[in-house]
C-alpha cells in the first residue's frame, strides 16, 4: 500500500533514507537536491563525469551536514554504468535516486553531429532508465523507497534547436509518470519534475538571451528542488515555478499543437540566437 507523504525530516529519512544517488550531484540542481537531502539527514553517492566540482561539493557537503558523502566518477554514456557502480554503492541501501544529470544540447538538428546525439539519449534515457530499473528493484524488495527524475518544460512541446534535448526529456516525463502510477502499490514513490530557465553553471554556459516570449522568471535551483521534494510522493509530476505552471498551462490547454511548437520554437530561437547563426 502507498504510505502517507512523510512531514518530518524524521520522517523522510526514515522513507528514503539511509542514503541518496545523485547523477549530476557536483553541481547545479544535483547539487541543490544533495545539499537539501544532507539537511534531511541522508547519507549520499554524487555521481558525476570528469568535472573538477565533484571532490569540492562533496567534502563541503559532508563537512557542513555532518552525513558520508561518497562520490562517483563515471559517465553515465557508458555501457557498462551499473557493474561500475555497483563498485560504489554495493553494499549501501540506496532508498531516494535522484536523475539529474543530463546532456544538453542546442543547436540546428541537421548541422548536429549524429554520434553527439546517441550520447544525449545515452545520458538522458538510457542511463536514467538502467538507474530506476536497478535501483527500483531494490526499493520494491525493501518496499520502500522514492525516485526522482528531473525532465523539462522543453519535454512537454518539440521545439526548434533543443528537438533531440527535447525529446529525451519528453521520455523522462513520461517514464516517471507511468512508473508512479505502477509502483505506488509496492511502497516506491517516483516524481518527473520540469524545471524552466534555472540559474545552473550548464545553464549560463548556454550564454541563453532572456527576453524571449516564454522565459519566464529565471529560477534558483534551491527552489527547485524544494518544489520537488514537496511533491514528492503527492504527485506523479509537477512543474517548478508558478510563471512556469501558467506558461505551460496556457500552452497545453489554449493552443493547438502547431501553433505550441511554432511558439516555443521562436522562444527558443530569441533565447539561442547565437546557436542559430
Ligand atoms: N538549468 C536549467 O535551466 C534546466 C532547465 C530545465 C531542466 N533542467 C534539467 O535539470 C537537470 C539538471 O540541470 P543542471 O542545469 O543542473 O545541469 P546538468 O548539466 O544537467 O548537470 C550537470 C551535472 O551533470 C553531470 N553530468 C553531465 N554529463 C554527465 C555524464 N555523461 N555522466 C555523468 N555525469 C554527467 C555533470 O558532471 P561533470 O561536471 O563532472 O561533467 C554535473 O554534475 C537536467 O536534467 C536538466 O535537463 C535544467
Amino acid at each position: 500500500m502507498p504510505s502517507s507523504v512523510p512531514v518530518t525530516d524524521e520522517a523522510f529519512r526514515s522513507r528514503y533514507g539511509p542514503a541518496a544517488l545523485v547523477t549530476g550531484g557536483s553541481q547545479g540542481i544535483g547539487e541543490a537536491f544533495a545539499r537539501e537531502l544532507a539537511r534531511r539527514g541522508l547519507d549520499l553517492v554524487l555521481l558525476s563525469n570528469d568535472g573538477p566540482e565533484l571532490d569540492r561539493t562533496a567534502r563541503r557537503i559532508a563537512a557542513d551536514h555532518g552525513v558520508t558523502v561518497r562520490t562517483a566518477r563515471v559517465d553515465l554514456a557508458r555501457p557498462d554504468l551499473l557493474e561500475v557502480l555497483d563498485e560504489r554503492t554495493g553494499e549501501l541501501e540506496i532508498g531516494l535516486l535522484v536523475c539529474s544529470a543530463a546532456r544538453s544540447l542546442v543547436g540546428r538538428f541537421l548541422d548536429q553531429d549524429v554520434e553527439e546525439k546517441m550520447n544525449a539519449l545515452d545520458v538522458n534515457c538510457r542511463a536514467t532508465l538502467c538507474l530506476v530499473h536497478a535501483f527500483g528493484r531494490r526499493m520494491r524488495e525493501r518496499g520502500r523507497g522514492g525516485v526522482i527524475i528531473m525532465t523539462s518544460l522543453a519535454g512537454l512541446h518539440g521545439a526548434a534547436l533543443t528537438s533531440t534535448y527535447s525529446a529525451t526529456k519528453a521520455f523522462d516525463l513520461v517514464l516517471g509518470e507511468a512508473l508512479w502510477e505502477e509502483l505506488r502499490p509496492c511502497g516506491v514513490d517516483v516524481l518527473s519534475v520540469c524545471a524552466g530557465p534555472t540559474s545552473t553553471p550548464t545553464w549560463e554556459a548556454a550564454r541563453p538571451r532572456p527576453g524571449g516570449l516564454l522565459s519566464p522568471r529565471v529560477m534558483q535551483a534551491g527552489d527547485v528542488v524544494l518544489e520537488a521534494l514537496d511533491a514528492l510522493g503527492r504527485r506523479p509530476t509537477v512543474i517548478a515555478g508558478r510563471g512556469n505552471r501558467l506558461s505551460s498551462f496556457l500552452l497545453g490547454r489554449l493552443l493547438t499543437r502547431s501553433a505550441a511548437a511554432r511558439l516555443v520554437g521562436r522562444s527558443v530561437r530569441s533565447l539561442f540566437a547565437h546557436e542559430d547563426e
